[in-house]
């Protein structure tokens, strides 16, 4: 598989219109595909992970026509879809696996849902578990794992707090929540991202938080949802490695436009200007209920910190990168509370520790996260890396590859497709195209 060879240095200089938002994206495909009628999106997400969304549709009988970035599905109805002739796949993609496993157990058919390697790994119980208490049939692998046989239908509203935080969970549930016989309603201790609530409300569902915390909703069953026109705001967990990037290179100076701000998700930025980091946000604006605006980062020294606690689930797939970054930060990066990172794509917190040892970077590693030296434990040099499949991990130690000695080596370095398949050729070209 493709590698591609790292050669540090340079300068980040320009502006930049990301590629949709992939958690955003997933969303509207589902919705779409349930609603009446035509909808258009446009931005759709190039990430792997998002087609891997549109396939499984297209496998239950929705016409999907895609051009570029725009998407025009056209929706059969809440009680449209055809049981699939195959075995559905999700891929790489936890959020398709996850969120479909909701929408099929409300089917009156049967289906199976299966992933690649990586995906039948990641523990399904999680989502297993509240769709059985709604009265879905699901039978898996060693009780937690795909593939995922569905047997659906019939299915009971529940009131239910996931163990984990978790936004895949807590939209399966509600998507279930369409299809059952009164209202379902999920409670969370943190509020994880909220694009399905915003989503559904676009859509015409009728949602609502409970006891007055954002962090409890509740869908009503039954909803008629109409086709939209909906664009996705650039995806913010993508600028992270160009805002990275621009911390590590002197003299960079970054402009991303029009880029998702849902405050569920923009905890990152504040992180970033916590630990000194010039990051301005501009030309705020509020499009089909998602906030988007303006982000632009210049280069300046990093002071470094901590993250723990309830800022774990809010930055959950930013946190390779602001590790990554610990070895340029005065005082270094420091994760706990992040036990979730071992059950993503790939086990990141040891392939963050390995790959940034590799590159000769101090890092102790905890069961629940790992504290990565500052600038004092020395300058990172060139490494062969193994990014193990997993697209973040290949973005972050390519971005903390730019500020070590010498080359570095990102080995299968095309599985960063499955969220940026842009991301090598925007770094080059912000870089002047002196990239590798
Ligand atoms: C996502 C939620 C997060 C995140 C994933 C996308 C989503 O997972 O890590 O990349 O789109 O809902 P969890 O909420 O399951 O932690």
């Amino acid at each position: 598989m493709a590698k591609r060879t790292i050669s540090p240095g340079g300068t980040i200089d320009g502006a930049v219109e990301l590629p949709g938002d992939k958690s955003i994206s997933h969303r509207y495909a589902i919705l779409a595909a349930l609603a009446e009628g035509a909808s258009e999106i446009s931005n759709y997400a190039s990430a792997a992970d998002c087609h891997s969304t549109l396939e499984c549709f297209r496998q239950m009988g929705i016409e999907i026509e895609e051009k570029e970035a725009r998407v025009r599905i056209s929706g059969k109805g809440l009680h449209g879809l055809s049981g699939p002739r195959r075995t559905l796949d999700a891929e790489n993609s936890g959020s398709t696996m996850r969120m479909l496993a909701g929408v099929l157990a409300g089917q009156p058919f049967s289906s199976t849902l299966t992933g690649d390697e990586s995906l039948r790994r990641r523990p399904m119980r999680r989502v297993i578990e509240p769709l059985r208490q709604m009265g879905a049939e699901i039978r898996c692998q060693d009780g937690d794992r795909a593939p995922l046989e569905i047997q659906g239908g019939n299915l009971r509203g529940i009131d239910y707090t996931p163990p984990t935080p978790s936004a895949q969970v807590k939209s399966a549930i509600l998507l279930a929540g369409l299809f059952a016989d009164r209202p379902s309603t999920v409670r969370e201790s943190v509020c994880t991202r909220d694009h399905t609530e915003i989503a559904l409300r676009e859509f015409g569902a009728t949602i609502d938080s409970i006891d007055g915390t954002r962090g409890s909703v509740r869908i009503q069953p039954g909803p008629k949802l109409t086709a939209r026109k909906l664009n996705v705001p650039g995806d913010l967990s993508t600028a992270v490695f160009l805002i990275g990037a621009a911390l590590i290179l002197p003299e960079s100076s970054l402009m991303l436009r029009s880029v998702g701000l849902n405050p569920t998700r923009a905890r990152v930025l504040d992180f970033f200007i916590s630990i000194g980091a010039p990051v301005h946000v501009a030309s705020i604006q509020s499009r089909d209920g998602e906030l988007a605006g303006d982000v632009s980062v210049r280069h300046a020294p990093m002071k470094g910190g901590k993250i723990a606690g309830t800022h774990v689930a809010e930055m959950i797939d930013e946190l390779p990168m602001l590790a990554a970054l610990g070895p340029f930060a005065e005082e270094g990066i420091e994760i706990h509370d992040a036990a979730e990172l071992r059950v993503k794509e790939s086990d990141r917190i040891a392939a963050l520790a390995e790959g940034l040892r590799q590159m000769g970077a101090r890092v102790e590693e905890f069961p629940d996260g790992l504290r990565v030296e500052g600038r004092a434990a020395g300058k990172l040099h060139g490494a062969k890396i193994d990014p193990h499949g997993d697209h973040r991990i290949a973005m972050a130690l390519s971005v903390a590859a730019l500020g070590a000695e010498g080359d570095t080596i990102i080995r299968d370095a095309e599985c960063v497709g499955v969220s940026f398949p842009e991301f090598f050729a925007t770094l080059d070209r912000l870089r002047g195209g002196d990239a590798s």
